[in-house]
């Protein structure tokens, strides 16, 4: 029987995990830039913990298991809840704020298709307790840096910015119960992703009159925060929210970023637990599924039994990025850093192995990569398996100087040759 790897998984040869390097490196040094600390961890967790405030969706794409003890569990399908579990366990002791990053390997059982896989990475970025919208603004910031470090400008890529604040204070306006909110959004979040009669067949299944469908629909395609007051007379917690984001498109002015930056009523997010500020970056053509998604989510630690502190962040994975990064032109097979190797040792004869295997040690032992063919061969096929390990210098031992104590140390770029006492690299 022939067992094929599953549904919606990747194996990473080592030029995919090549790729994959580049892409996690660049998360990183990104993070590290933006005053980001690493962190991690499981990668399964109770099942509950995904439950209390993940919404529908994501309970829907779980892997979830039971465990020897009758323990139910579920693999990480976001690292938020992990986040909010780990601060609120050692709340008194972290130095705040928090800046922290992560680049988990998630599990989500989705419908596999372009960008959307069954297993991903997803690179995390969190501020914890900073009530300030900087903080809101430094998350987008953050993204768009690592995107733009990429060679991505505003022609490639577009950070679609809303409120949480905002819709939830205009929905009750309009006469929606707070009570509903949380099953209204992952709807409106569909929007961008499915035909328009699909979306009012969903909202009506939820609310019944038709005039409020309408008004949802039609704030729903507001392109600027200056239309909203056509729609609906603003209260003090809408002109609030709205103060709130001008804030964030202000700090986003400061930092250089603007013009990579816009309001789009239309982003809502999936998750249940945002309450402020949301983003999702798309590639500009709007051809591909969102790059990244975040916001604020002042709630969840104190909904996982932590204190009331504030949170913001954002994730996003590698199967979009790389697709608009092919796209672009950003990313090819040859632009990809390759493993290199300092030495490697050819040995031509075979009665010279043990020297060549020893030398090889010497190097290594001196903190170079170092290689050697397992068998000995000619110097052709010698050469050949060097430049297949992209080696920077070849040492060839045996063959003329056989009988000396010399060893030939050819640099492979140059091809120049140079005369070494064996004693060089083995004292
Ligand atoms: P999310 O919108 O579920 O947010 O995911 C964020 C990003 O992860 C997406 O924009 C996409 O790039 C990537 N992603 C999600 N699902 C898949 C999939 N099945 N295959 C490939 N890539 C995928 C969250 O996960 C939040 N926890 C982010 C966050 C952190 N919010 C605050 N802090």
């Amino acid at each position: 029987m022939k067992i094929q790897a599953v549904k919606g998984t990747r194996d990473f040869y080592p030029p995919q995990m090549a790729v994959r390097n580049f892409i996690v490196d660049g998360w990183k040094t990104a993070s590290i830039r933006n005053g980001f600390v690493e962190y991690d961890g499981p990668i399964f967790e109770h099942l509950q913990m995904y439950q209390i405030k993940s919404g529908e969706e994501i309970v829907e794409q779980l892997f979830n298991f039971e465990d020897r003890g009758g323990r139910h569990l579920a693999i990480r399908p976001e690292i938020t809840p992990t986040l909010a579990r780990m601060v609120n366990q050692q709340i008194n002791a972290l130095p705040r704020p928090i800046k922290w990053f992560s680049v988990p390997r998630l599990c989500r059982a989705e419908r596999p298709q372009k960008g959307r896989l069954r297993e991903f990475f997803q690179w995390n970025i969190d501020i914890i307790d900073v009530e300030d919208v900087l903080a809101d603004a430094e998350v987008v910031y953050c993204s768009l840096d690592y995107l733009r470090s990429l060679g991505l400008t505003r022609n490639d890529v577009v950070a679609k910015i809303s409120s949480r604040r905002l819709l939830a204070a205009v929905l009750k306006n309009i006469g929606i119960p707070e009570a509903r909110l949380d099953t209204l959004y992952p709807i409106l979040d569909k929007k961008p992703k499915i035909p328009a009669e699909a979306f009012v067949e969903m909202l009506e299944k939820e609310i019944d009159d038709s005039d409020t469908v309408g008004m949802i629909v039609k704030l729903m395609d507001v392109q600027s925060v200056d239309d909203i007051p056509d729609l609906v007379e603003l209260n003090d917690e809408e002109q609030a929210a709205l103060d709130e984001l001008a804030q964030v498109f202000a700090y986003l002015k400061q930092m250089g970023v603007e013009e990579y930056c816009r309001f789009d009523m239309g982003i809502v997010r999936g998750l249940a637990y945002y309450t402020g500020m949301v983003f999702e970056i798309h590639d500009a053509a709007g051809e591909l599924r969102a790059i990244c998604g975040g916001g604020r989510y002042d709630n969840l630690l104190s909904d996982f039994g932590g204190p009331k502190v504030t949170a913001t962040g954002m994730g996003m994975g590698d199967a979009v990025l790389e697709i608009l990064l092919r796209e672009k032109g950003l990313l090819t097979d040859e632009s990809v850093p390759v493993q290199t190797l300092d030495y490697f040792v050819a040995c031509l004869d075979a009665d010279l192995f043990g020297k060549a295997l020893k030398v090889t040690a010497a190097l290594r032992q001196q903190g170079h990569s170092a290689n050697l063919n397992y068998k000995t061969n000619a110097l052709k096929k010698q050469m050949k398996a060097a430049d297949a390990m992209n080696a920077a210098k070849c040492i060839i031992i045996g063959g003329e100087l056989k009988e000396s104590n010399q060893l030939v140390v050819k640099d492979m770029k140059t091809g120049e040759q140079e005369l070494i006492d064996a004693m060089t690299f083995l004292k």
